[in-house]
């Protein structure tokens, strides 16, 4: 170690527990150098006196979770930590895993999925692209800060089986990319403040699953900077004035030790060690067009066709004319930027790059062909008559935006706004060929107009380069490759948590593990669009399922998928297993594995997945650890959770002493 804690007075060591300043770590006297943090997980957000620079803005998490593609994910974060370097940024406080348990959460649009597993990988995938740089990161917020409402003060009151099997696992697996800090929440777990909570800090985090880096609290989310260092806590954030008072007098009183104290230092310590171990990675390998074009690239890829009746899409010819139909309330910052590139609040990139019309985009990838392409006459319909809609096909695009996405507040509603589902309407009224383009930040209640319409697309956040992306799937240029990363209900009712949101003091998770589609599966709900779903310009067959033991509890599934249609694409498999006798309640279904496949027009590929111990297991609150418990076990491959292709049933039969072990990983 360079640094060493003897090195530095009591007065330093308190100083380095609490940012310098909003955004910079304290230097100890000229001791360190101060170290910058910055938003967040869609581009760089470097706002200094006021003031917030430009950036690239890439798709937004719950976008790039509709990938389910960990390259895709590497190569986002990469390009956010390559603008990072050029700004001199050395954290990035990014990414977001928590789980999304109910739709309404404003800040969906930053989180992966309600499937742990999908947020963990996605998650972990990030993190190494934003590393790979040489800029820290900050996998945030652990934990259980599942909604905006009252998160400054509402405890999150959860079972340890629901913790360990649901909100706890994406940030297990996350951390095997070993992020550079871990940022705890705002929100009480249990009764205590998360930035207090000694279980959920030191015991869980520290000791069971091993982080090493630095703990950083949520801006303003420590009430007491020495409960906070008594339970594990590094680094209060931003600044607060009466910080190293809290520290002292706890010093003074005997509750806090200076050991303790040192403790924490050191991590500070080792931080500032691994950024200046850092710089051979920091180069800047991209322009601003090349980042550009590379969140263009992955846009594509996270873009889902929920519906393409009469193969009304890829567009092939006649006339088409493309409307906006934006949220109505524009972002006082920049009035009708449509489409969205992202939500509000912390999250929010200030990009100069002006968004492009998707009329433009469609005209210019469609000239080779007998295609016109107009925009609509004006962006709202007081009658469809009076703008010409009689054209072969209508595009509407339509949305969300950061006045109704964001941090800080939770959704009223999963419809559309109502002039926009009147629009729909309206149009589909005199025109059967509809498509409609969704750009959103988390699902969206459709039931209104989904069986109006020929063709829907769900765009999501995709950031500065939605048009071109959106462009490349209407034109056929791309083949539309993403699946839906969260269950799109068919109403608020139907989600387990309905619009309940707890008193402000208190939310109990009641539903337990059934969130997302353990929910909606394990209630036998029809959905509007199931967790997992997605269409394709090309038709994928599944074959020949093999499953091979290759040890107590390791299981290699293998199985065929053939593309069969004349168009190239790229298919996500999904495997699910299904514990159907169990001395608990377990969910219909769990996610245990995924792949994105790349097959040319006929082609074939074998693909190859993994199963463990941890696949199999439920958290025994008896045991208090992971259990695989014997019996029967139904292995799924399916296209989507409710799109089962192939299934076989095994049977796990372990000798006692091996079926409990809290070593089981993933
Ligand atoms: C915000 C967010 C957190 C963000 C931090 C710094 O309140 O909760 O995600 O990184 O404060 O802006």
């Amino acid at each position: 170690m360079k640094y060493n804690v003897k090195d530095f007075t009591l007065e330093e060591k308190l100083a380095l527990l609490v940012g310098k300043n909003h955004w910079q770590t304290d230097s100890a006297n000229g001791k360190l150098p101060e170290l910058l943090l910055c938003d967040g997980p869609h581009g760089v957000r470097k706002c200094i006196n006021g003031k917030t620079e430009s950036a690239t803005a890439m798709p937004n998490l719950s976008a790039l979770a509709n990938s389910w593609d960990e390259t895709l994910a590497f190569a986002c974060g990469e390009t956010i930590a390559d603008e990072c370097v050029e700004m001199d940024v050395d954290i990035l406080l990014a990414p977001g895993v928590n789980i999304k348990r109910t739709p309404l959460c404003g800040r969906n649009f930053e989180y992966f999925s309600e499937d742990p597993l999908l947020a963990g990988y996605m998650g972990k995938a990030y993190i190494e692209g934003v590393q790979s740089k040489g800029v820290g990161t900050s996998l945030k917020h652990f934990a259980l800060n599942n909604r905006e409402y009252h998160r400054l003060v509402q405890s999150s009151e959860v079972d340890e089986r629901t913790f360990r099997e649901i909100y706890a696992p994406a940030f297990e697996i996350a951390l095997q990319a070993k992020p550079t800090t871990v940022m705890c929440s705002y929100n009480l777990v249990n009764g205590v403040y998360a930035s207090e909570n000694e279980k959920l800090l030191r015991k869980t985090l520290r000791e069971e699953f091993g982080f090493e880096g630095v703990i950083v609290s949520d801006w303003s989310a420590v009430r007491n900077s020495a409960k906070a260092a008594k339970a594990s806590l590094d680094l209060r954030m931003p600044c607060f004035v009466n910080a190293v008072s809290e520290l002292k007098n706890a010093l003074e009183e005997g509750w806090l030790t200076e050991e303790e104290v040192d403790k924490r230092v050191e991590k500070i310590l080792e931080l500032v060690e691994k950024r200046e171990k850092a710089d051979k990675k920091r180069t800047v390998s991209f322009t601003k067009d090349e980042r550009h074009e590379r969140a263009v690239g992955i846009a594509r890829e996270c873009i889902v066709l929920l519906k393409n009746t009469d193969n009304i899409l890829p567009i092939q010819g006649g006339s088409v004319v493309v409307a906006d139909a934006p949220h109505p309330v524009p972002p006082a910052d920049t009035p009708f930027a449509f489409p969205p590139m992202g939500g509000g609040g912390s999250a929010y990139v200030a990009t100069d790059f002006s968004p492009r019309p998707l009329h433009t985009e469609l005209a210019q990838r469609l000239q080779d062909k007998p295609v016109t392409v107009s925009e609509a006459s004006h962006r709202w319909c007081p009658s469809v008559e009076s703008v010409g809609y009689k054209a072969d096909t209508v595009v509407l695009a339509v949305g969300t935006n950061k006045t109704v996405e964001s941090e800080n507040f939770d959704r009223a509603t999963l419809r559309l706004h109502p002039a926009q589902e009147e629009m729909i309407l309206n149009v589909a009224k005199v025109n059967p060929n509809v498509v409609v383009v969704v750009y959103a930040g988390s699902a969206i209640d459709m039931r209104a107009w989904a069986d109006k319409v020929k063709g829907i697309v769900f765009a999501g956040y995709l950031g500065e380069g939605a048009s071109e992306a959106v462009a490349d799937v209407l034109s056929g240029k791309y083949a539309p490759c993403g699946k839906l990363s969260e269950t799109f209900p068919l109403c608020l009712e139907d989600t387990p948590t309905g619009s309940s949101c707890g008193n402000g003091y208190v939310e109990r998770y009641d539903e337990g593990v059934f969130v997302g589609y353990r929910w909606y599966d394990s209630k036998k709900k029809d959905v509007l669009f199931p967790f997992g779903h997605g269409l394709s310009y090309a038709e994928f067959e599944y074959s020949d399922l093999k499953i091979e033991k290759k040890g107590e509890t390791d299981y290699e599934v293998s199985f065929t998928v053939k593309n069969v249609s004349n168009v190239d694409g790229k298919e996500i498999s999904q495997l699910y297993i299904r514990d159907p006798f169990s001395s608990v309640v377990r969910p219909e279904k769990e996610l245990k594995g995924f792949t994105k496949t790349a097959l040319k027009a006929g082609e074939s590929k074998r693909i190859t997945l993994a199963l463990n111990a941890r696949s199999f297991a439920f958290y025994s609150t008896s045991f208090d650890t992971w259990y695989v418990e014997n019996g029967e076990f139904e292995i799924l491959v399916g296209a989507s959770s409710r799109d089962i292709r192939l299934s076989e049933t095994i049977e796990i039969d372990l000798p006692m002493p091996t079926q409990a072990a809290r070593a089981f990983k993933y």
